[in-house]
C-alpha cells in the first residue's frame, strides 16, 4: 500500500487531458466540488476573484461543435472568470507586473480541479479560450473582412466578431465585469490517451527525467550546453 504522498505523485503522473469522453453526465454536485477543491487554491494578495459558470445543458454541445470539434461526449463545461469589480482586479489590470497575476490564480484553481477530479474517476482537458475561432466557415463581407485583417495586424483578434471570447459573452449573455480565463471540460473518458504513445503540438506528451526541466546554476558547462 502506497502512503498518502506517493499515491498523490502517482496521481499527478497518472492524469492526461482527455478529449473523448463517453457523454455520461456528472452530477452538479461532484462538479460543486470540484469548483471548491479550486476555490482553496492560494490568490495573489488574497483577492479571491475567481468565479465559475457551470455549463452542461444544450450550450456545452453548441461550444464544443463550434470550437473544439475534436472533444466528444464532453458532460461539462466550467469556464473562469476574475471578478474585474473587485478593487485589487481593478489595480492588477492596471499594473505592468501584476496584470497576469489573475490567470497564475486561475491556473492554480484549475490544477486543484482537474487532479480532485481525477481522484472521483473524472477527466478533463483545459482548453485556451482567447486565441480560438470559429472553425464553421462563415461568407464574409468585405468591410468584415478588412475589419478582420486590421485587428489583426493591431494585435486584437480577441476583438474579432467571431473570437471564441466574444462569442462566448454574447451566447451567455456574460456580463462585462467577468473577465473570461480560461475553460475546461469534464467527463468520464471513452479514450485515455496513451503517454507512451501520443504526441500534442508537435512533442510526446511523455515528460522527461525531472533533472531535463531543473536548470543547472550556477552557469556549469551543461547549463551553457544547453540556455
Ligand atoms: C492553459 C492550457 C490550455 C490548453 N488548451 C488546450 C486546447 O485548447 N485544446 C486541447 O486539446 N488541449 C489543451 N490543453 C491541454 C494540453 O494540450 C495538455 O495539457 C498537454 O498536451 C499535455 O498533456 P497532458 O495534460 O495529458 O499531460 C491546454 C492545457 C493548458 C494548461
Amino acid at each position: 500500500m502506497l502512503d498518502f504522498s506517493a499515491r498523490l505523485l502517482e496521481l499527478i503522473k497518472e492524469r492526461r487531458s482527455v478529449r473523448i469522453f463517453t457523454g455520461e453526465k456528472i452530477p452538479r454536485e461532484e462538479i460543486k466540488k470540484i469548483i471548491e477543491a479550486g476555490i482553496w487554491a492560494p490568490t495573489g494578495c488574497n483577492n479571491q476573484e475567481l468565479r465559475f459558470l457551470i455549463l452542461d445543458g444544450k450550450e456545452v454541445d453548441e461550444i464544443i461543435a463550434n470550437f473544439k470539434p475534436f472533444f466528444k461526449g464532453v458532460s461539462t463545461v466550467v469556464l473562469i472568470f476574475c471578478d474585474m469589480s473587485l478593487p485589487l482586479s481593478k489595480m492588477y489590470v492596471k499594473s505592468k507586473t501584476a496584470k497576469h497575476l489573475c490567470f497564475i490564480d486561475a491556473g492554480l484553481a484549475l490544477a486543484n480541479m482537474i487532479l480532485y477530479a481525477k481522484s472521483k474517476g473524472i477527466d478533463s482537458c483545459i482548453f485556451n479560450i482567447s486565441e480560438h475561432h470559429l472553425s464553421v466557415k462563415t461568407r464574409r463581407s468585405l468591410w468584415s473582412k478588412i475589419k478582420r485583417i486590421l485587428l489583426c495586424k493591431l494585435g486584437m483578434r480577441r476583438l474579432l466578431d467571431e473570437s471564441f471570447e466574444n462569442y462566448l459573452r454574447k451566447r451567455l449573455k456574460i456580463p462585462n465585469h467577468l473577465k473570461i480565463l480560461c475553460g475546461v471540460a469534464f467527463g468520464y473518458a471513452k479514450e485515455y490517451p496513451d503517454v507512451r504513445k501520443e504526441t500534442h503540438g508537435g512533442k510526446p506528451i511523455m515528460r522527461k527525467q525531472v533533472d531535463y526541466y531543473i536548470i543547472d546554476y550556477p552557469r556549469t558547462e551543461k547549463y551553457q550546453m544547453r540556455y
